[in-house]
């Protein structure tokens, strides 16, 4: 049985970096699931290593709004979350993502999820945590240096739960969270090495990483992210993304359109690179633009054509979804993931020898 979880914090709309680092994967991966029962096969950048993984099996896909997640370092900020749900449903659907083949839940529904984190706690140290590098950035950026919130600080934790509840071996997430799977690979090793002497209960788990596993900011600095301003978000208009691309960052040294520029680290090049299809151009622009000779005028308007024309159809499918609609989505999959979790937890339970009432 193959289950496929991944999930997401609504603290924002989604971006182009979500869309690279995750969705798009979520998307190969539902084409490559609804075309296995039938004679042709899926012919994509993922069939290599989605195709031995997904033929012939049988599979549960599972997308967890992180909600609870998302309270860990919005606890004072609770209307961010509560907006962000319905945005975050929106981005799914508008991008193409099937109901029908996932299971779109709420993490904050099922309990089950909470009960199996403290389980779990008592197998992680304070220095496993606190050697986790994802989130060593995330408190640094956060600002909690010197007073971590114990809720914080254990989300790697609640993050392990989410994934083993549901069986997960397959988890389609961006670079930044390998760290947080190998965190989950860990505490499931010495979950089956201490309760389940006779078998395993927890598989390992693989990550699924996209051909584009990170997108860098419009800043150039970091990743894309919306906390940090710095990211095209897949529900933004024509008008922003055109300002967006405007601000890009390029090579400081390309002063004269003569001047010969760089392309490494070029932030339109990069997102070039993730959305505009026609390679062999790509190619005889950058060198172009390496000679000398090509402007950051011509490069930015082929980059905001790619995009507004890649988010055009986004924008129209986003525009004609309705709230109840997409509320309806999330409780017919939290009601499905919650008897999955009912099931799930009784076995653990008894592995901790809890099931004596
Ligand atoms: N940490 C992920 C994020 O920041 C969200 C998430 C929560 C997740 N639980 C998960 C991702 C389980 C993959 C698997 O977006």
């Amino acid at each position: 049985m193959v289950n496929i979880l991944t999930g997401d914090r609504p603290t924002g709309c989604l971006h182009l970096g979500h869309y690279v680092g995750s969705l798009q994967t979520r998307i190969t991966l539902q084409k490559e699931i609804k075309l296995s029962n039938k004679e042709y096969k899926y012919v994509g950048p993922l069939q290599n290593r989605l195709e031995t993984q997904i033929n012939n099996k049988e599979y549960k896909c599972y997308i967890l709004l992180a909600d609870t997640q998302g309270l860990t370092d919005n606890f004072a900020n609770l209307h961010i979350i509560k907006n962000n749900i319905i945005e975050i449903l929106k981005d799914y659907i508008a991008v193409g993502i099937d109901p029908e083949t996932w299971c779109i839940f709420a993490q904050s529904k099922i309990h089950e999820l909470f009960e199996l984190t403290i389980y779990l706690m008592n197998l992680a140290t304070f220095n496993n945590l606190s050697r986790i590098p994802t989130l060593k950035v995330e408190i640094q950026q956060k600002g909690f240096d010197n007073s971590i919130p114990m809720g914080f600080l254990n989300y790697p934790i609640s993050q392990a739960a989410d994934i083993l509840l549901f069986h997960a071996n397959l988890v389609p997430a961006g670079e930044d969270q390998s760290c947080l799977i190998e965190f989950a690979n860990e505490l499931a090793q010495k979950y089956n090495n201490l309760y389940c002497k006779n078998f395993q209960r927890f598989e390992k788990i693989k990550m699924i990483l996209s051909n584009t596993p990170k997108l860098i900011g419009i800043d150039g600095k970091l990743k894309a992210s919306k906390t940090l301003n710095n990211a095209i978000l897949l529900s933004d208009c024509a008008k922003t993304v055109q300002k967006k691309v405007q601000m890009m960052y390029t090579d400081p040294n390309h002063i004269l359109i003569s001047d010969p520029g760089q392309v490494e680290g070029n932030v339109v090049f990069s997102y070039l690179d993730a959305f505009y299809k026609d390679k062999e151009h790509l190619d005889s622009l950058k060198e172009h633009y390496k000679k000398g000779g090509l402007g950051d005028s011509e490069v930015k308007k082929l980059l905001q054509n790619t995009l507004n024309n890649f988010l055009d159809p986004i924008r129209e499918k986003r525009s004609n979804l309705h709230n109840d609609d997409l509320m309806q989505i999330l409780e017919n999959g939290t009601k499905n993931a919650k008897k999955i979790a009912e099931q799930n937890i009784a076995n653990i339970r008894k592995d901790l020898m809890l099931n004596y009432l």
